[in-house]
């Protein structure tokens, strides 16, 4: 063997990263949460945005919001506690300001959306779909933070005639995400999927809570807050499952995603994507990482595609 010029190692196999999640094709399945990753703009020096598989800003709602009372964010031993109440500058402001600069990057852009009835999430979802380059809508109907914020992630029946109300009025691919804050998830994601949507997000923050015992005082100025991190991934994962058990819809993992490891459980339990979120907050890099990664951990299980690992799953339950 010459050992100037060592022979090239065999090219590595090709590994296929897009996704299909309904009418919504993301080019890979590594996408950033809604909340935690701002308006793009801000992560512009840190992360090469282009790569992502899909952005998902901060949720929107009908008019202006100053959100909750401080304090809003409280640390605990494994996650975040937030109260932030969806503070945003409302759907014109983010039309105006912020949707021209997300669409010119180049990944697709889901935009989150919170109303606090059917009419304002039927409004604002006409208003998006009007404007060019919005790939699809995620339907906040899970925040823990906000007077009605689950009112429509709670009931089967309720969720499902609000996503069949956005469905008839708009064009785009809708998510609905959903909180874990109820007793059977995969009712209530049998009733997104009946009213049409066109993939899941699982999952919302955990309610939870935090107390100064000595001032006597909670820690978040809303006394409750939502957790995540580390600490909710079990319960994501639990999510997922359950979902991807009961309905053909695709679904997207969310929760305490921060290592390759944890988005190859989540697509093995049934996700078909993944949403990072927290993460971003103590290593902004973290979705190039993630992106890095991937092929080699697909190869690693014996895979050409993400959809072939998809629900993957082995249970002694069948
Ligand atoms: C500070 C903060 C703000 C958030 N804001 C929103 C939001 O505006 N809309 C939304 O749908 N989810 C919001 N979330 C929830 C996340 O998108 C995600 O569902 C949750 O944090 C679980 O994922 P993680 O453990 O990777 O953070 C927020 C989360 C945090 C930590």
């Amino acid at each position: 063997m010459n050992q100037e010029h060592p022979a090239p190692p065999p090219p590595l196999a090709e590994v296929s990263l897009p996704v299909q999640l309904g009418r919504l094709s993301l080019p890979n399945p590594i996408l950033v949460a809604s909340g935690t990753f701002g308006y793009a703009r801000e992560m512009q020096h840190l992360v090469a945005l282009d790569r992502l598989g899909g952005i998902l800003p901060k949720t929107v709602t009908r008019q202006p919001r100053p959100g909750n009372a401080p304090w809003r964010t409280a640390e605990t031993a494994a996650g975040l506690l937030n109260a932030i109440g969806l503070d945003n500058d409302g759907i014109d402001a983010f039309i105006a300001h912020h949707l021209p600069y997300l669409c010119g990057l180049g990944p697709p852009v889901l935009v989150s959306i919170a109303g606090r009835n059917p009419p304002e999430f039927v409004e604002m979802a006409e208003q998006l779909d009007a404007q060019p380059g919005v790939a699809g809508l995620e339907l906040n109907i899970s925040c823990p933070n906000v007077t009605g914020g689950v009112d429509y992630g709670t009931s089967a029946s309720a969720c499902q005639q609000l996503v069949a109300a956005v469905r008839q009025r708009c064009q785009l691919p809708i998510c609905v995400k959903l909180t874990p804050n109820v007793t059977r998830i995969a009712d209530v994601a049998r009733g997104a999927c009946d009213g049409g949507a066109d993939a899941i997000s699982l999952i919302n923050t955990v309610l939870g809570m935090a107390v100064d015992w000595r001032r006597r005082r909670p820690l978040l100025g809303n006394v409750v807050g939502g957790l995540s991190g580390p600490a909710i991934k079990p319960i994501a994962l639990r999510c997922v499952y359950q979902v991807a058990q009961a309905v053909e819809t695709p679904v997207i993992g969310i929760g305490g995603i921060a290592t390759i490891d944890d988005v190859m459980e989540f697509l093995v339990a049934g996700a078909t994507a993944v949403q990072i979120g927290t993460a971003n907050y103590y290593d902004p890099t973290v979705t190039m990482r993630l992106l890095d990664a991937l092929p080699g951990a697909l190869r690693e299980a014996g895979v050409s595609s993400v959809s072939e690992l998809v629900g993957t799953l082995e249970t002694s339950r069948g």
